[in-house]
């Protein structure tokens, strides 16, 4: 079922987080204030809630929704956050996205499933009844829970003649759709506590993606475009929460001096920019991903 990719993007060990423009990152515990449940924001180069200091102190958990669906296992949302919390751990990164396969959100393009959907309301409502603000990735680059190509096969459905999955990041009418799940999803009303998601100072962050690549286009320009408009979309719908990409962080064009830094030489040749993809205007922190058995 799974190929290396799948298993690298199932088993993220670490997701680190830096603001951009910054250089620092901070391992310390967040104190947030009982009753205080306000947005992290960003002001300069630190992550402020109620004019104090957040720090981040995360975990990566991408199975929640699927697991929140059916009641007799919802336990285990509620257990990882309860440990999650008791370790004073303060963000959790989980997929908003299963498209298209088992027990989809999206089931075809803007057509949702109200039970699973109800079940990422639950994992919303649960994260802030132990303090765990989330990470809320969009579309996955990988097969697992649907990713770029299920847009793509969509598309095809459709009638258009698509030839590469990286047309997820180039042809208009795949735009729309995954544009059309980031509105779906940013205004939803969180069925278990009435509040909007892209009011919800649950969420940390959106993430456009996880681990976006675009190996067709190694110069960077196409996910480059995607990044900036996707940007621009989210904090159209949502100027209050953060933004981040999800990428793994190679380095790319822009630096070539750092490519020897990456893991390996087709690393820098997979269409991802590292230093140029966060310089897009409106990306509020940058991420790396670390696979302590591979790189
Ligand atoms: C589909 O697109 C490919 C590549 O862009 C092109 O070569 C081909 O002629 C197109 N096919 C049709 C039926 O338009
Ligand atoms: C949510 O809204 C509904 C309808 O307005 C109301 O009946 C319900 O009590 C509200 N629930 C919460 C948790 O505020």
């Amino acid at each position: 079922m799974a190929s290396n990719s799948t298993i690298r993007a199932l088993y993220i060990l670490g997701v680190v987080l830096v603001t951009c423009t910054n250089a620092f990152t901070s391992f310390a515990v967040a104190g947030i204030d009982e009753g205080q449940w306000s947005m992290v924001q960003k002001k300069g180069k630190q992550l402020m809630v109620n004019d104090r200091p957040f720090y981040v102190n995360g975990f990566n958990t991408y199975w929640l929704m699927a697991l929140a669906v059916e009641k007799s296992t919802r336990g285990k949302v509620s257990e990882v956050f309860r440990l999650g919390s008791s370790m004073g751990l303060s963000v959790c990164r989980t997929w908003a996205f299963n498209d298209g396969g088992w027990m989809a959100l999206q089931k075809s393009p803007s057509v949702y499933d109200e039970k699973v959907f109800m079940g990422l309301d639950f994992v919303l409502s649960e994260a802030k009844k132990y303090k765990i603000r989330l990470i809320l990735s969009l579309v996955n680059n990988w097969r697992s829970f649907g990713g770029k190509g299920q847009y793509v096969n969509w598309g095809k459905t459709a009638g258009l003649n698509l030839t590469s999955k990286d047309e997820f990041f180039s042809h208009p009418v795949v735009r729309d759709y995954y544009r059309d799940h980031v509105k779906a999803v940013l205004e939803r009303v969180n069925t278990v506590t009435n509040v909007t998601y892209k009011d919800d100072p649950t969420v940390f962050a959106w993430e456009l993606m996880n681990e976006p690549q675009c190996p067709s286009d190694p110069s960077g320009d196409t996910l480059q475009g995607w990044i900036q408009e996707m940007t621009s979309y989210v904090k159209m719908i949502d100027p209050l929460h953060l933004v981040g990409i999800g990428v793994e962080g190679f380095y790319g064009p822009s630096t070539p001096e750092r490519l020897q830094f990456n893991p390996n030489p087709s690393t820098g040749q997979l269409g991802t920019d590292f230093v140029r993809n966060h310089r897009a205007f409106g990306v509020d922190f940058a991420s790396v991903h670390i696979y302590p058995d591979s790189w």
